[in-house]
């Protein structure tokens, strides 16, 4: 039986500014236009996961302000049930992203309603054996630490998104299936932990080792790694031209969701998640650049085997 998908995390409006260069601290770079996309990290993954085949419930908060009505419909668009979403008497998350012509950004975000997104209000019934639980760290970390406790003791499999950077209990580290960083997060979780390891492959292995978990490291045009304390894996990753990179990360999360959910085995989710991620470089915008199944079914076999 296929799992469901249970994502808990952040729903935001992105004002983005296609720029010639990123700004420096302290500079003012000129562009031409904005344009507003629905984001957040756990409403992309959500939306990922749903393309990908998944059935995704998305737990979340947002305001009452003109963008919430777009950020749902984003969501329903996409078949994500959105029972589950909270409306409160504050500003809808939004994130100010500048993207450059090679596709890096620079991603600044106003947390609003993500800040009243409650493990609490989760029910019970969501969180089965069948479950994966989903989660980011764009709300607030007590209440992820508190449904991961909670996930765990009614048997779902949970996966986090160490996006953004931060910190992490160990007692909570050792309660998370895969855990999903790109290299500054990783690093940043293994300085946090105290690790010696200054290599993100290394520290990957060892926050492994350390959990008895999966540690996972995306690693942009390089692909993936992962490692749990027994075995590793690489995959590589699509060879193209990225126009913005906005949301790679979430689209990965989201199709390594799925896949696991639909039975696939590490190694296999790794591959479509590698591919789906490099797709969602293509296009401007996070929710708006996330592949459906028929394109990332159809490049598959343009991924070479793993290196
Ligand atoms: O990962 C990309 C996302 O980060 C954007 O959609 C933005 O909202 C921020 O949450």
């Amino acid at each position: 039986m296929n799992s469901k998908i249970l994502v808990f995390g952040s729903i935001n409006a992105d004002l983005v500014f296609p720029l010639e260069k990123l700004p420096r601290e302290g500079e003012t770079v000129l562009g031409v236009n904005y344009s507003f996309h629905p984001g957040g990290k756990g409403a992309n993954q959500a939306v990922a996961a749903s393309r990908a085949g998944a059935e995704v419930t998305f737990h979340g908060c947002l305001g009452k302000d003109a963008f919430a009505e777009e950020l749902l419909n984003s969501l329903i668009q996409s078949n994500v049930d959105v029972s589950q979403i909270n409306r409160v008497n504050t500003p809808s998350g939004c994130a100010a992203i500048g993207v450059d012509t090679s596709g890096a950004n620079q991603i600044m975000v106003a947390a609003g309603a993500n800040l009243h997104v409650m493990a609490s209000q989760v029910p019970d019934n969501l969180l089965t054996p069948t479950t994966i639980v989903v989660l980011q760290m764009e709300v607030p970390a007590k209440e992820n630490w508190s449904l991961i406790n909670r996930a765990k003791a009614l048997g779902s499999t949970v996966i986090l998104n160490l996006a953004p950077a931060g910190a992490v209990p160990l007692e909570t580290l050792s309660l998370i299936d895969f855990l999903i960083g790109n290299e500054l997060e990783v690093l940043t979780l293994a300085r946090n932990l105290e690790l010696k390891e200054k290599q993100p492959i290394e520290a990957a292995q060892k926050i492994a080792q350390l959990t008895k978990k999966t540690c996972i490291l995306t690693l942009g045009e390089e692909g993936a790694f992962a490692s749990n304390s027994i075995n590793f894996w690489r995959v590589p990753a699509l060879a193209l031209d990225p126009v913005d990179t906005t949301a790679a990360g979430d689209c990965f999360v989201g199709w390594l969701a799925a896949r696991l959910a639909s039975g696939d085995n590490l190694e296999q989710s790794l591959r479509w998640a590698s591919v789906a991620a490099g797709k969602a470089c293509l296009i401007s915008g996070a929710q708006t650049s996330l592949p459906d199944f028929r394109s990332v079914e159809a490049s598959l076999s343009d991924l070479p085997r793993n290196n």
